[in-house]
């Protein structure tokens, strides 16, 4: 999971968050998930690396008073439930191939389609501010 500039969002803090997320993800996946028969341990902390991302960047909302943090922070955690269940069946059912697709679909994909979406919904908002 890398990093592209397309996922830019323009706002120096916001960028700075998502690359050490992706950054941390992709060598947790690289390194640990791929790489070991459990990957328990491995799924943990690609957890808590979301749980902390986002808590991080819903304290920026709060510290904005974007108007639409609530509806952001519904989002980020059905992305959480949805990953907490991808989780539990790559532990019960082990690496197969639809379930890597699943964990694939939900770590990589919805992430960057929420930041390209309501990411940069946030960023749009600081600019905007900053420009009052
Ligand atoms: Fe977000």
């Amino acid at each position: 999971m890398l990093w592209t500039e397309s996922l830019t969002t323009g706002v120096r803090k916001i960028d700075e968050l998502h690359r050490e997320f992706f950054d941390r993800l992709h060598s947790l996946m690289e390194d640990d998930l791929c790489s070991r028969g459990s990957p328990e341990e491995s799924l943990d902390l690609v957890e808590i690396c979301a749980m902390a991302f986002f808590d991080e960047e819903q304290r920026l909302h709060e510290a904005y008073e974007y108007p639409r943090a609530e509806s952001h922070k519904i989002q980020h955690d059905g992305y959480l439930n949805a990953f907490r269940r991808v989780k539990g069946k790559l532990i019960s059912e082990g690496l197969t191939l639809a379930n890597v697709l699943a964990f694939n679909r939900c770590a990589v994909e919805c992430i960057k389609r929420h930041i390209l979406e309501h990411d940069r919904d946030f960023a749009e908002y600081c600019k905007m501010q900053a420009d009052l």
